[in-house]
């Protein structure tokens, strides 16, 4: 996160919790670990925060952590360019009264720059590796853990060789390199390990001890708290004749954002829904009566089928579709708005985003790091992006929650689980999945019924929760097939199941041979049009998510 970035997050901070005594603030230095260190922190129920490290101090103005953990990085501290804290970070971390704790890279930057040395090793240490707590009574481990062994992750070829004055080592690895170090009377602390990963089974409880023990925070940061928060600073910015609109794509972000913004202003929240034509089986009805009956949003349904799928007759190339319903979108909300404009007598002033917080550290990694957001593999868009001369300002409710905790929170305000735990949907729909001209002959009625019947297939099975994404996809490729003796020249479609953390890496999902077979009788026998079904066994990489 850069400067304005980092200051956007600042001041996004609930109030409490930015001058409150339990802060975390993670100084991120592109260790694909990063986001993990921060949730690790909030699991244990601490809001922590992850600004970049280089980060200016001024933009740290304004928060008061009790702990700074100074994150891994792919770099070496003798590297030319090597990202390092700002100038006056140190006095900055004393005058909060803060305890830092370096990670790996963290640990070797603190130890250089308060005059220790770091060095290439002799043995690089990768994966599992053993360490030993070596010190009776130290702060990271306590007394019960002295002596004893435990398996961490490693990842880094430096290693501290010449610890800084006031510091000791507390543990060491079995091939004897420095694991772990503390200067207690200076609040420094350092882990040459990775304690995040679930590979290091007792990182958790040393990150518990130095947060609760070490640090003395508190677990303060509730969802409820949040979300109370949350209320008070829309209904203290939207003025009382002021209105606001949302478009609803039908996922848990934007379902989540609105009935939380709805809960705040009432019925000056005006949203929107569009049928572009590209949607599942039955999924406008579906999703207009969650909106309704169940959560009670004020709702526009635009049906803009025609208009989406006339713009993309003929069109096979997939960045070309992703463009035109890009803009389509962008002018029925516009058109919304407009309409809106009139019946209510005046424009409304805000818009409601479903933007959480990876977007908002992904939106600027620190340098080097690897880690880049404009890298275009496939453009992907927000559904309902916006005309730039609309002026409107910006509610961001979740900008600081991750997924899962979108996922507590929409539980909160009664969004019912079925919703919550619907599988991700790309905003251009079922456009990505019928690959080439999406208008081409039934395809897309084809599609929606094979879906439907491989989605239902697996929530009978007792399988969707255990699933990121299933879906089938649409071939334009036509194949010999005999049904009920006849020879056939049918259409070929593909099943896709996916398991992932975040949709960024993917492992297809091994279904047992009585699934399958199952589930390609009912599709043969059921979907006119469909006479091969194959499965996709490609994980991400080297293919990607969706087939387009
Ligand atoms: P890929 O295909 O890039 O997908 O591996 C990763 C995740 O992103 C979703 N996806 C999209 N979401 N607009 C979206 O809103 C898009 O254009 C888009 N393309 C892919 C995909 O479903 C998966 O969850």
């Amino acid at each position: 996160m850069g400067s304005t970035a980092a200051a956007a997050a600042a001041s996004a901070l609930p109030a409490s919790a930015g001058s409150g005594e339990n802060l975390v603030l993670i100084l991120d230095y592109g260790s694909q670990y990063t986001h993990l260190i921060t949730r690790r922190v909030r699991q244990l129920g601490v809001l922590s925060l992850c600004v970049s490290g280089t980060a200016p101090l001024a933009a740290l103005e304004g928060l008061r952590p009790r702990a700074i953990v100074l994150s891994g990085g792919p770099h070496s501290v003798h590297a030319k360019g090597a990202p390092t804290f700002p100038q006056g970070f140190l006095d900055f971390a004393d005058g909060a009264g803060a305890h830092v704790l370096g990670v790996c890279y963290g640990m070797q930057l603190l130890v250089q720059s308060l005059g220790g040395a770091v060095e290439p090793g002799e043995q690089q240490e990768y994966g599992k590796m053993d360490v030993e707590v070596t010190t009776p009574s130290s702060a990271l481990y306590g007394e019960a853990e002295a002596g004893k062994r435990q398996t961490v992750w490693m990842s880094h070829g430096d290693e501290v060789v010449t610890l800084p004055e006031g510091f000791e080592v507390v543990a060491r690895s079995v091939q004897g390199a420095v694991a772990a170090i503390e200067n207690r009377e200076k609040r420094f602390y350092g882990l040459q390990y990775h304690p995040e990963v679930t590979h290091s089974p007792q990182g958790m409880e040393t990150l518990r001890r130095f947060l609760f023990d070490v640090c003395g925070i508190k677990a303060d940061w509730k969802m409820q708290d949040v979300l109370d928060e949350e209320i008070k600073t829309i209904q203290s910015m939207v003025g009382p004749d002021e209105h606001v609109i949302c478009a609803l794509s039908g996922g848990v972000d934007s379902t989540v954002a609105a009935t939380l913004v709805h809960r705040a202003i009432g019925d000056r929240l005006h949203c929107v829904f569009v049928d572009n034509g590209l949607l599942r089986y039955k999924e406008r009805e579906r999703v207009m009566s969650t909106f309704e009956s169940d959560l009670h949003l004020p709702v526009t349904c635009v049906d803009a089928t025609e208009q989406f799928l006339s713009k993309l007759k003929g069109i096979e190339d997939p960045e070309q579709k992703r463009k035109i319903i890009g803009r389509e979108f962008i002018a029925v909300f516009d058109d919304f708005a407009h309409k809106l404009e009139q019946k209510i007598g005046k424009r409304p002033e805000y818009l409601v985003q479903g933007t959480l917080y990876p977007d908002v550290i992904e939106s600027c990694p620190p340098p080097g790091s690897g880690r880049t957001h404009s890298h275009t593999i496939k453009s992907h868009h927000n559904v309902g992006g916006l005309p730039k001369d609309m002026k409107l300002k910006l509610i961001e409710p979740l900008k600081l929650l991750f997924k899962d905790e979108v996922r507590k929170l929409g539980s909160i305000l009664n969004v019912p689980d079925s919703f919550l735990k619907r599988h991700p949907f790309p905003g251009p729909g079922l456009a990505v999945r019928v690959l080439g001209d999406v208008t081409q002959g039934n395809a897309l009625d084809t599609l929606r019924q094979v879906d439907e019947i491989f989605v239902q297939a697996i929530k009978d099975a007792g399988l969707y929760d255990k699933i990121w994404q299933a879906f089938a996809v649409f071939l334009p490729v036509q194949t010999v097939g005999v049904q009920g003796d006849q020879r056939t020249h049918s259409n070929a479609v593909v099943l896709r199941a996916i398991t992932s953390e975040d949709g960024m890496t993917a492992d297809w999902y091994y279904f047992g041979h009585e699934f399958l077979v199952d589930v390609v009788n009912k599709i043969c026998n059921n979907v006119r049009g469909i006479n091969r079904v194959c499965q996709d066994i490609t994980s991400k990489p080297p293919a990607t998510v969706e087939w387009e």
